[in-house]
Formats: structure tokens, sequence, C-alpha cells
């Protein structure tokens, strides 16, 4: 097992499927994940074609962002499957308020959230990051965003905007289809990162995640 330095994310070269984590919770998986023991260390396997984090780190995206100790917010957070190795990453120290306005998913990350202490599940509209400002940190490290809207460059900029503290990262995973179906995926991407420049973010690095999902892009921002 190989450390990608910067990300505190682990590697097997024979490995092309996964990517690891040092597991906060030893001897639990949540997602029926392998766990392997190197060197009396135990990792999480992490299935790249699972989540667009995985696949930006794999297509060699300079910097995440993510590191020990952050505080993350964490947009679309589902069942919770990418946000539990953005736990791992931050570690006991970091923390991961966890968003999504699915009830239904949110049932299921309500049970991931207890086996750990470093994630928090809340039910909100990402549209309105005034509607949790009570429960999160008033700045936070990183904002992750997973959100398949149509407006989904809005919603990223606004929770920037509201919460993270400058010079932190702002990740955006693009769906390209959600913003406009009718448009080619990399006139959107064009569009998206005119739209970012012109915002309180910079846009350091920028990764199509294909072949693990289609049409879909990382954008990594730092705010100014
Ligand atoms: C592609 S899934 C996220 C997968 C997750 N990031 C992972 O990798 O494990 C997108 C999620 O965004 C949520 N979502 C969509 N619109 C939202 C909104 N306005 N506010 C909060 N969550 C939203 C959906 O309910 C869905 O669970």
């Amino acid at each position: 097992m190989k450390r990608i330095n910067k990300f505190n994310v682990f590697e097997d070269n024979k490995q092309k499927r996964f990517l690891y984590t040092q597991n906060l919770v030893p001897s639990k998986a949540l997602f029926e994940e392998e766990l392997i023991i190197d060197k009396g260390v135990e990792f999480r396997a992490w299935d790249v074609y699972r989540s667009k984090l995985g696949a930006a780190i794999k297509k060699g995206i300079s910097q995440i962002g993510i590191k020990q100790g952050d505080k993350v917010l964490y947009l679309g957070a589902a069942h919770g499957f990418t946000p539990s190795y953005v736990s791992d990453i931050v570690g006991k120290e970091g923390f991961v308020f966890c968003i999504d306005n699915a009830p239904r998913v949110v049932r299921d990350l309500v049970f991931v959230c207890e086996e750990r202490t470093n994630m928090a599940p809340i039910l909100a509209d990402a549209n309105h990051p005034d509607s949790y400002k009570d429960l999160i940190t008033k700045e936070v490290d990183v904002v992750y965003q997973d959100i398949a809207q149509r407006n989904q460059v809005d919603i990223f900029l606004k929770n920037c905007d509201a919460y993270l503290k400058k010079g932190g990262f702002g990740l955006l995973a693009l769906k390209a289809r959600s913003v406009d179906v009718s448009k080619k995926p990399g006139d959107i991407f064009k569009e998206v990162r005119k739209q970012l420049e012109k915002s309180s973010m910079v846009v350091v690095d920028q990764r199509k995640l294909e072949p693990y999902e289609k049409d879909h892009a990382m954008f990594v921002c730092k705010r100014k």
C-alpha cells in the first residue's frame, strides 16, 4: 500500500478500480467494502466507479484540498458513500457536515453517521444555506458538492460565499447533462469555468471524470 502523500489516500498499483483510506473505525465496513490490513494498519477499499472524488484522484487531479483535521461541508451526501471516505481523510480531528434534501437517503445516512463521531447528517435543501446556519460551524475549510441539478453552480457558489473560509477549497463535481441536456458536455464545462472565474473563486484544476463517470467534470477551486 502506497500513500498518495498530499491526499492522505493510498493506492495499490495492482488494483486499478480502488483507492484506500485508513479506516477511522477499525473492523467496521460500511458499504460491504473490503478491509485490508497492511503493516498493522487497516484500510477500506474505495471503489472509484462509485465516487466522483475517487475518480478525480485516479484522473490525476493536482489537489483536493481536503486534509487531516479539516471541517468539510458536503452537499449532496446521499447514503454517505463518498462522505465516509472524506471522514477517513479528515480523521478524528476533522468533521464532515453531510447535507441532503431526500429523506429516503438521509435515513440511511443517519446509520452511517452513527458509526462515526466526525460525521453528521443534515436534512436540508442546499439552495438555502441559511437554513442550516445553526447546525454547522461558521466557516469550513472545504465545500464539496455533488448535486445533479440544473442550478448546481449557483448552489455551489451560494454555499462557498456563506461558509467557505478565505483560501479554503471548493470542489464541484459537475454533471453536464443536468445543466442542459441539449448542449455538448464540453461546452457546458467551458461555460461553468467562465461562471466560476467571475465569482469569488479561482479555478485551480479541472478534470473530466471519464471513464469512471460519463459527462462529469471535477472543478477544484480556491476562495479568493
Ligand atoms: C449523485 S448523488 C450524491 C452521491 C454522493 N455524493 C456520493 O458520492 O456518495 C446526489 C445527491 O444530491 C441530493 N440533492 C439533490 N438536490 C439537492 C439539494 N437541493 N439539496 C441537497 N441535496 C440535494 C440528492 O438527494 C442525491 O442524494
